[in-house]
This record gives C-alpha cells, structure tokens and sequence, in this order.
C-alpha cells in the first residue's frame, strides 16, 4: 500500500531544498498529502548533505531514533535521499537497518517507483527494503551516475582541472522530474530557485560533490527560459539561478552555444521579473560569462557569490582552486569596477591541512580587505575519497574552532562598517513580506487604526479585523545586493520594487523608510 502523506527533512545547499520540493512535488502529483510534522507522515524522506561529516551525523542519529517507532508502526516507510545516498549506500543499509530505501540525486526521477515499490514490498514481505538488486542504485565506483548521450564523457581523476573541456557533458534524463515541478520553492513566497547545471567537474581537493552530484552538466536553455516563465505567471517575483560552477554554463541548443551570460539576458527579459540572480561563481568564470551576465543591469542583480576558500597561495594550491589570492582580487576588483555597488559574497574553510598561522593572518587580510556582504566559513572536514583526505587533518579541533570565530568576528566588523556607509542611501529594495522585528523599528508610524494615536493609550483599543492591504506594518523587504532591509508601509507593497532609504543598521540587517 502506497503511504497516504509524506513529510521531508532537508539538510545543506539550495540544490538540495530544491531537490526536496521537486520530490514534494512529484509526492502530491501521486496523491499524497504534505504531514505538518514527520510524527504525523507516513513516508519520512531526509535529503542529506555529504559536504561536511557533521551533517551526516546528524542524519545517521535523527534516522536512528526512528527505529523504535518503525517496530511499533511497520507500515512507516523512510527514504535517505541526497548526497549521502550516493556515497554511503552500504553504511546506511548497515547503521539504518530500518530504512527503506535510499536513492542518490541522480535518480530522483525514480522515486514515485521507490515510494510505490516500499509500500508493495511491505505489504507482502514484511517491510524488506528496496536495495541494489532491484536495480535502482548501480554507479561507477566513483558514484557518477550513467550517463547516456554526452560528448567529453572522460572523466578526470580528482584533483586535476578537466575544466571548461567538460562544460558541454549532456545528460538530461532528470528534465521531466525538473518540469513536474507545481510550487515555486525559494527564500521567501516572491523568490524560487531555479536549476541550470548538475554536478560540478572542479575537484576541489576537499570537496565531495563531484564525486556524489556526477560531472557538470548544463540544462536546456528553452527548458531553464520556460520554468522562470512559469514561476513568474505564478507570482514569483525574485529567481535566483542554481549551478555548483554556475559561471561554466554552456549548452548548445538549435545551432548556437548558449552561456551564462545568454541564458541571464534571455531570462531578464521576463516581464514580471524584478530580480534575478544566479549562484555560485567559481573565481576562474569571473572574467568572461559571469561579469557579462552581471553587466546585463536590472533586473539582473548586483550580486555575486564567488567564494575564495582561502586567502593563502600554499593553501589554495592544496585545494587545487587553480587561483592566487592576487588573482582573486583582481578579478573581484575588476567586477567591482564594471557593476556600480557590487554585493560580494564568499565562503571559507579554516584549518585546510598544513594551514598555519601565517596562513590563516592571509584569509583573514583578505575577509578584511573585500568587505564581503555575507560571509559563509566552515572548519575543514575531511571526506573521503578526495584528494584532500591524503593529507593529514593536522589542524587541532579547537584551533579551527577558534579561526572560526575570529574570521567570523573580523567579517562582522567590516560588515558594520560597510553596512554604515549605505546609511542616507536610497536602494530599490523587492518587499517580500511582514517584517519579523517590528520592535526594532527605526521610524514609528502612527497606525491608521489610532494605536498610539492623538487619543492617546487605552482609548483607542484595536478593534479586532482583517488585514487591509492599506494596513501600515513593519515590511521586510531585500536590497539588489540581497541584504535584508526592514521598513514600515502598507501591506500592498508586498511583490513591488520599492526605494527605500537606509537610516539605520546593524552588522546583518538594515532599517529604512519608504522614500
Ligand atoms: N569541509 C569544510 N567545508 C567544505 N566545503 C566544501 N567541502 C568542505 C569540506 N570538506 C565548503 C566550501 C564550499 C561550501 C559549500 O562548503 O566552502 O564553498
Ligand atoms: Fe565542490 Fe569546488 Fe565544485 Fe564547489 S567548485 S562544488 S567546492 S568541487
């Protein structure tokens, strides 16, 4: 018997989120109802994140303290999804013995399949699980999936740089999962991400996806033009483009090879789309499809995540990101030159392998010097498989711990004072909803409904009604370099472009009125 609701737990990048909502999707299409919490679902599917151990651990004990209610109620049924299906097939099998099925993210077209097939089993066997013998799961031992019509298949070993040669890899069985999609799925109820590229063929000495997500491959621009179509008819206000290299987009589609920069201008031109944006950047893309893409102006964003991973030469050859810092800068400078008040967003891992002090004052010079808008910095975690897990893990817990914090710290200084120097500046700003901190209000309206009022406390007591689109609230709305910007307005701005001036902020958050 096919399980009558579904609840889904997800954990890491945009790709995944964006992953769960498709199979939510595919899930209702079937008949299935949404469960409020997992306690209430019959399927529990988690869509898991590889990138670092500690997400992983946390899959392994949340599944784990299922196993007493799947003995009381056998009927349940629990899906692993995601990276760590790809990777840990035989692991999860042996520390989940309660788990049903597992599917990596290169066969989640196959999942009304898994979801019908657990039930059908169940029923007749005694809840056995769904393994490789029903051929659901066979990979190449690097768990990159088949791929079936592809020009530059070969796949490198990791750690070299097959780069822009595999850009043009065609694998386009997930298309018809992609286009059940029935809901836009993204940050906030204007805002949905949308897929261009699978995989990623960098090999960064630490990283897993390559080998957990397959090689690079870029979506059909007609299929990528015809969601944001879609999602826009549907309200979406704000679509933020996805890809692991986004920058090494190319896709030849009726005689002409289609970039990033093409497949931008093409989607900017949707009417009804007042933002769009795309990430993330590797630094090698900046100077040819990215800063063309950027410089396509509104509604194209000003707003560029392109992590450097690390401020020290030594380190960044480890990681093999194929860069220098200076190189880095350079190409961040001259973005910076060519689009007026660039956002710049970056990532960071601290205590790489041999990283030093010396090593780390150079991540922290840079973080210092490029006044990034969001900073995002993670302690190294060794994975295996990669190059990265030949080199001794030589960099103490505590002292990552602590290179953390004072890397985080240096951020949220430059972010303050960068964040001060907006103040008196009119931004358009997308309104994306009610505020969530109305308490810290920087300029108080007097509510049409008297709160406050002339009349003064107690006289004027609320009467209770329905919103009015006229109802003055504390609005959240966000800036074109994706920074969150509190204001007070009617609730019938929410959806529009609206400039706003910034009077007062705080490391993470802006306040402003409506001009
Ligand atoms: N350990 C720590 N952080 C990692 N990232 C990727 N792999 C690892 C790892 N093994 C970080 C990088 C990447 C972000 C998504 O996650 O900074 O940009
Ligand atoms: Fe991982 Fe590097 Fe690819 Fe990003 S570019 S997904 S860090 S291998």
């Amino acid at each position: 018997m096919t399980p009558a609701s579904f609840y889904i737990e997800t954990y890491g990048c945009q790709m995944n989120k964006l992953d769960g909502h498709l199979v939510a999707d595919r899930l209702r299409a079937m008949g299935l109802a949404a469960a409020p919490e997992a306690d209430q679902a019959e399927l529990i599917l988690y869509v898991t994140c590889s990138v670092r151990r500690h997400a992983e651990e946390r899959v392994y004990s949340n599944v784990g303290k299922l196993q007493a209610r799947k003995r009381r109620q056998p009927g349940l049924v629990i899906g692993i999804l995601g990276c760590m299906a790809e990777k840990d097939r035989e692991e999860i099998f042996r520390r989940l013995p309660h788990v049903d099925f597992i599917c990596g993210p290169g066969q989640l077209d196959r999942i009304e399949e898994l979801v019908r097939g657990a039930g059908a089993h169940r029923a007749a066997l005694g809840a056995p699980r769904i393994n490789s013998s029903m051929g659901i799961l066979p990979m190449s031992p690097t768990g990159v999936p088949p791929v079936e019509e592809e020009e530059n298949q070969g796949q490198d070993a990791p750690g070299t740089h097959g780069r822009d040669a595999r850009a043009t890899v065609i694998d386009d069985h997930l298309e018809p999962f992609e286009e059940g999609r029935l809901t836009p799925v993204g940050e906030h109820p204007l805002h949905a991400y949308v897929r261009v590229m699978r995989g990623c063929d960098n090999f960064c000495a630490y990283c897993v996806v390559p080998f957990v997500r397959g090689p690079q491959a870029s979506r059909p621009p007609a299929a990528v033009l015809a969601e944001v179509r879609r999602l826009v008819a549907a309200g979406v206000r704000h679509v933020t483009l996805l890809g692991q290299s986004i920058g090494s987009y190319q896709r030849e589609e009726a005689g002409r090879v289609w970039r990033l920069d093409d497949l931008v201008r093409a989607a900017a031109r949707e009417a009804g789309l007042v933002r769009l944006d795309f990430v993330t950047t590797h630094p090698k893309d900046l100077d040819s499809a990215v800063s063309a893409a950027l410089a396509a102006g509104p509604p194209v964003a000003p707003y560029l995540h392109v992590p450097a991973q690390s401020g020290s030469d030594k380190i960044l050859q480890a990681m093999n990101r194929g860069y220098t810092a200076e190189e880095y800068r350079e190409r961040v400078a001259r973005a910076r030159a060519a689009v007026a008040d660039l956002a710049v967003a970056s990532d960071f891992i601290v205590g790489f392998p041999g990283e030093t002090d010396q090593d780390f004052e150079q991540t922290l010079e840079l973080v210092r010097e490029m006044e990034y808008s969001q900073l995002f910095a993670f302690k190294y975690s060794e994975r295996p498989g990669t190059a990265a897990a030949k080199l001794k893990d030589d960099v103490p817990e505590d002292i990552k711990k602590s290179r953390l914090k004072i890397l985080l710290d240096a951020h949220a200084v430059v972010a303050a004072a960068r964040n001060r120097r907006l103040i008196g500046r009119t931004l358009a700003c997308l309104v994306t909803g009610a505020g969530k901190k109305p308490h810290l209000d920087a300029v108080v309206y007097p509510s049409p409904l008297g709160e406050g009022g002339p009349s003064g406390p107690g006289e004027g007591l609320r009467p209770i009604t329905t919103p009015s689109p006229e109802d003055v609230i504390q609005l959240s709305s966000r800036s074109p370099g994706n920074q969150i910007v509190f204001f007070r307005g009617p609730r019938r701005l929410i959806g529009s472009l609206v400039p706003v001036r910034i009077v007062r902020t705080s490391a993470l958050t802006l306040f402003g009125e409506i001009r």
